[in-house]
């Protein structure tokens, strides 16, 4: 049942991801595995929120509640993220990449857990055309320049993160 594949990719995902942010923590003189790592967990965030979670939300609305967590919880990866992008890019001072790294490490082992046993055997489960909507955006979709993760965006009358 190819539907099948679907849990099985971003659960790959999960894996390359984690790869590269173990590799720049066992070798963090190569900032290359990094980069390709964080670039990638964005992007996965991106499908996740855009494509996944709504579609999962729709199937079946039970699902909102731990989509919900899983949104609160990416706007914490997303802000470590960002935080270990300056640090790695500028090797200043403040809170060093290498804490960053375990920081990230530990918030994804949690994260993704709840993801591969909630929610991703649900997409197994998703109709037809959705499914292959989201197998299509996997294979495909490319990070919109700027996109921020939903509850990491700045609501009306707050100043934008760079700001505070
Ligand atoms: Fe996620
Ligand atoms: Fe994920």
């Amino acid at each position: 049942m190819h539907t099948d594949l679907l849990a099985r990719a971003l659960e790959h995902e999960h894996h390359e991801i984690d790869a590269g942010i173990a590799a720049f923590a066992a070798a963090p003189g190569d900032r290359q595995p990094l980069m390709r790592a964080l670039g990638a967990l964005r992007r996965h965030i991106y499908l996740e929120e855009e494509f996944l979670f709504p579609l999962l939300a729709e199937a079946e609305p039970a699902l909102a509640p731990p989509v919900f967590v899983m949104l609160r919880e990416h706007a914490q990866i997303w802000d470590t993220l960002d935080s270990l992008e300056h640090a790695a890019a500028n090797a200043t001072g403040g809170e060093s990449a290498a804490a960053l790294t375990r920081q990230l490490t530990v918030q994804l082992l949690h994260h993704n857990m709840k993801e591969e046993k909630i929610l991703y055997p649900r997409a197994d489960e998703l109709p037809a055309a959705a499914a292959d909507r989201l197998r299509s955006f996997l294979a495909s979709a490319k990070l919109p320049d700027g996109w921020v993760c939903v509850k990491a965006r700045p609501r009306l009358g707050e100043p934008a993160r760079a700001e505070r």
